[in-house]
């Protein structure tokens, strides 16, 4: 399984870049405008730091505006996927970029027949939110399992990038089931890497050894 880093806080992806198991990047409108900096800056600033697929989203709403804003970004680095909403326009939008083999991932897919459609379309990535399925109650696991199972019997390429992750069960998961990415908030790292027997172990192993040598 890939992980992504799900932000665009520049110290975060600095800082768990350095683990060496981060293998992309993925970003929306509203992480973006949460660090309040110039959109296309900061997307190559992240491109410079993690080797892999950088989402970035386009912010129009028509085919033909999104098409011209998706080249524009893609011109920003060649790792750049352009990330584009699960509408009409949408696919129209999947359609024409994937024609110029630039890579995409659809955002907000919310069914199996959203991700059918994405896939269609040409998307490098589809991007169910699992959180926000389960926010309403549903079950978002069920979802990515569900559309990789489909994707599996239909032979599509598009990989299945789990999104929204809310905790680290929803990673392990969604491993569990098959997705080939997790776009993982920073925060979770901290908890995927450690376990309190680690902990105590390392201690014991610690407390043991200084006694040995203090003979
Ligand atoms: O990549 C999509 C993700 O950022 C959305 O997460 O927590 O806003 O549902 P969330």
């Amino acid at each position: 399984m890939k992980f992504f880093l799900d932000t665009a806080n520049i110290e975060d992806i600095k800082k768990y870049a350095q683990w060496g198991i981060v293998d992309g990047v993925t970003t929306n409108p509203s992480l973006v405008a949460k660090e309040g900096v110039d959109f296309k800056t900061r997307i190559q600033e992240i491109a410079k730091i993690v080797d892999g697929p950088i989402s970035a989203e386009v912010t129009e709403a028509s085919a033909d505006e999104m098409i011209a804003e998706g080249k524009e970004i893609a011109r920003w680095h060649t790792n750049i996927f352009v990330k584009v909403p699960m509408t009409p326009a949408g696919l129209e939008t999947v359609k024409a970029l994937s024609k110029e083999g630039i890579e995409t991932n659809v955002t907000l897919v919310f069914s199996v027949a959203q991700a059918v459609m994405a896939a269609k379309a040409g998307a490098s990535f589809v991007s169910p939110f699992v959180g926000r399925v389960d926010d309403i109650a549903y079950d978002g696991i069920a979802l990515i399992k569900d559309i990789v199972d489909v994707f599996q019997k239909y032979n599509f390429t598009t990989e299945v990038l789990s999104a929204s992750i809310r905790h680290g069960k929803h990673v392990i998961d969604s491993m569990k089931v098959g997705a080939d990415i997790a776009t993982i908030p920073p925060h979770l790292f901290d908890s995927l890497v450690s376990h309190p027997l680690t902990t105590s172990g390392l201690a014991s192993f610690a407390a043991d050894w200084k006694k040995f040598q203090a003979k």
